[in-house]
């Protein structure tokens, strides 16, 4: 029988779906279990069914209620008895006007991205230090370093993750946890797919602005993740990785 005492185990909110999802995949190909957490029962249920029972779980857990967070990190200690390394990538999209945006627009999206990172970090900490240290990555954008007309509340809680990212970095370095973020440009997944699919966004404007003249693919994201993830980055910490096609390099503003 397959001794899976030692598996590593990564949490993973946002794990049904699109980057998460990707990045589970990723986890489990490299041997580890994986405990998603994720607000969609449905896309739970498919993800674990594709993944297999035994190198997954689904926990519904809505990342804007402390409470339901609390409760995920507490049966990981339970159930896994260790954790290795936490993913934060729920998340929505929810563009609107500066001039139009409602408060509960724009609290609810800081809720989710910021807080919701803020939350999930805190709760994983003590399994992280119990277990001798680990990793955190944390979806940030390349909307942590940009200014996007109709996306303030999405801007500003991604330049918000990148500040957190920095400061967990350097809070919690001295017990082995280094806490890093990703910065994606456009990635195909639901997220995008439904963007598009409401008129709410064009992609092929954003195509031509990407040296690499696509969108990535979920598996290029979830590839650098799984580099945050794991020893292969040893001394990387509190580092933003962009991986976004050149988009914020781009200085070609002749052609
Ligand atoms: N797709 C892109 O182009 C892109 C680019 C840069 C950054 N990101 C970021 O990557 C992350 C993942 O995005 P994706 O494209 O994979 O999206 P996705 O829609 O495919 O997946 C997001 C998942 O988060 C879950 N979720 C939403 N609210 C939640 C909540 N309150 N609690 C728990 N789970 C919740 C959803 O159910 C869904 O399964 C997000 O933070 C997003 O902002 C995405």
């Amino acid at each position: 029988m397959e001794n899976t005492l030692h598996r590593p185990v990564a949490a993973i909110t946002g794990g049904a779906s699109g980057i998460g999802l990707s990045s589970a995949k990723r986890w489990v190909a490299g041997g580890g279990s994986v405990v998603l957490m994720d607000l969609a029962q449905d896309g739970l249920d498919k993800a674990v069914a594709e993944l297999g029972a035994g190198a997954a779980r689904g926990m519904r857990v809505d990342v804007t209620d402390n409470a339901s967070v609390v409760a995920a990190f507490e049966s990981v200690g339970r159930v896994e008895g260790r954790l290795d390394t936490v993913i934060n990538s729920a998340g929505i999209a929810r563009p609107s006007l500066s001039r139009e945006v409602s408060d509960e627009d724009f609290s609810l999206m800081l809720d989710i991205h910021l807080t919701g990172t803020m939350r999930v970090c805190r709760a994983a900490y003590p399994l992280l230090k119990q277990n001798g240290g680990g990793t955190i990555v944390n979806l940030a954008s390349v909307a942590a370093l940009a200014g996007m007309p109709g996306r303030a509340s999405y801007t500003t809680a991604k330049a918000g993750i990148a500040g957190l990212t920095r400061t967990l970095a350097v809070e919690w370095a001295s017990e082995g946890i280094r806490t890093n973020a990703v910065g994606p440009g456009y990635v195909r997944t639901a997220l995008t797919d439904t963007l598009v699919a409401e008129g709410k966004l064009d992609d092929r404007p954003i195509k031509a602005r990407t040296p690499l003249g696509r969108f990535a693919e979920p598996e290029e994201i979830a590839e650098v993740i799984y580099f945050l993830s794991t020893s292969a980055s040893s001394y990387v910490n509190g580092h933003l990785l962009m991986a976004d096609g050149g988009m914020t390099v781009d200085g070609n503003w002749y052609a």
